[in-house]
């Protein structure tokens, strides 16, 4: 499938942005280990977080999908049933990475196998803590990649003390969950903060969780007490509507419900130095903070992104190089090696698009710059690699050049947000009508 976007010049109304995938994705697999039953309101129904759903029923969870609501009976934490055959988890890596620290802890043997995307993708950052912890652990075809085979474990797991390389919340997701299994206290520190919703959840689900600065810590073989959740709007999703609204030549948006935990908000931070008109009202407290966000139109200027705020931004970065390429002046993004090991490489799949809308993005060793100035793309036909965010970015760039492009291979946006170019006709106003 592919889309026929035209130039637009209001971005006007109120989106209720899809659920957070990487809350959804937690609300299943800590609620599935769990000793008890709960309701997962507004859970993200994307095929990613449908991987992680199936996988838990597979592994005999009783899960009970009605529409956007989940009713989860938990099993324990090594409760768990071996699947019939494998466990195929799409293209989701946050499902197969954490999926693996908890099931390193059961008593079952499992192989985790996934699409050819996720096949590519590196798992030894976090098979190499696990197996330190004791999981038993055996690559198939190709050292480092799915598919896997995780061979149940015969006693609690070893604590470890783990100093992660990168910061990555899913390896520290993966670490914390097999820490659930292990003997005593398993610790995790990071080089940076990266989102902690695990960590949230678990606390919220009465495990024994203490965070220090960048070393998070859990106190295993405690049964965990499920508590109920509704799932705040992706902040990562309401990132294109953020980027579309402020390039329009008239806008006023409102996205609502929009998750706004601080380890996820380096977006707004980084466009509000850039000069974006967002505010943001309405603001909930509890487990997990959302609120409402307005934008208006701004004039955008460029910006230097640190090291420090890339785990905070990570999902967005796509799209904020295209805000960055219409901002006066040039935008540096410091430290990005870990956008070339997400659903595809993503500073090739933005660098290979973006050059054909007309701005070359010069690509240095870690850091990526992005030359401003641009007032209109040039139409073209674009390619999504196959990665959500990379198709969702470029249906934004489309809105501002100079005639009609196609997004080619955008089936994949289902993984994350399946109504966005619905979401997206509704609010925009094209040019000229
Ligand atoms: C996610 C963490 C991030 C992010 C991904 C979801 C999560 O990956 O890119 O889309 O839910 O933990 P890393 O933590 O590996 O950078």
């Amino acid at each position: 499938m592919n889309w026929k976007i035209n130039p637009a010049n209001e971005i006007k109304g109120t989106i209720a942005v899809p659920p957070d995938k990487s809350i959804s994705h937690r609300a299943v697999m800590f609620g599935a280990i769990s000793k008890g039953s709960l309701k997962v309101g507004n859970f993200l129904t994307g095929e990613d977080c449908m991987s992680t759903l199936s996988a838990f029923k597979a592994m005999g969870v009783p899960i009970e999908v009605n529409g956007d609501i989940l009713r989860i009976k938990g099993v324990g934490l090594k409760g768990l049933k071996a699947p019939e055959g494998r466990l195929y988890l799409g293209n989701s890596g946050t499902s197969m990475r954490i999926i693996a620290g908890i099931l390193a802890g059961q008593e079952i043997e499992v192989i985790l196998t996934g699409d050819e995307s996720l096949s590519g993708r590196p798992m030894k950052r976090v098979i190499e803590p696990l197996a330190k912890m004791g999981a038993r652990i055996d690559f198939l075809e190709k050292e480092g990649f799915a598919p896997f085979i995780i061979k149940g474990a015969k006693a609690p797991l070893k604590p470890i003390a783990y100093s992660m390389p990168i910061a990555s919340a899913q390896v520290k997701s993966s670490v914390l969950a097999a820490g659930l299994y292990a003997d005593g206290v398993t610790s995790v520190t990071e080089p940076f903060i990266s989102r902690d919703h695990t960590e949230r959840i678990l606390e919220l689900f009465g495990a024994d969780i203490r965070k220090d600065k960048l070393t998070v810590s859990v106190n295993g073989l405690k049964e965990l007490e499920p508590k109920d959740i509704v799932v705040p709007g992706d902040i990562s999703s309401a990132a294109f509507f953020l980027v579309g609204a402020l390039l329009a030549e008239k806008s006023d948006l409102l996205l609502k419900g929009v998750g706004l935990n601080p380890t996820r908000t380096g977006i707004l931070d980084v466009l509000l130095r850039m000069g974006a008109d967002v505010r943001i009202s309405d603001i909930k407290k509890g487990p997990e903070p959302y609120g409402d966000i307005r934008v208006k139109n701004s004039h955008l200027k460029g910006t230097v992104v640190a090291p420090s705020e890339i785990p905070l931004l990570i999902d967005e970065i796509p799209v904020l190089m295209v805000a960055a390429a219409m901002a006066s002046g040039e935008t540096v993004i410091r430290g990005i090696s870990e956008l070339k090991v997400k659903e595809t490489d993503r500073i090739k799949s933005m660098g290979e698009n973006l050059l054909k809308a007309g701005i070359e993005i010069i690509s240095s060793g870690d850091d990526v710059v992005i030359p401003g100035g641009r007032r209109r793309f040039e139409p073209s036909r674009f390619i999504s690699y196959g990665d959500h965010r990379t198709a969702m970015s470029m249906a934004i760039a489309s809105l501002f050049s100079s005639g009609e492009s196609i997004i080619d291979s955008v089936d994949c946006v289902a993984t994350s947000y399946p109504g966005f170019l619905e979401d997206l006709t509704r609010v925009v106003k094209l040019a000229g009508k």
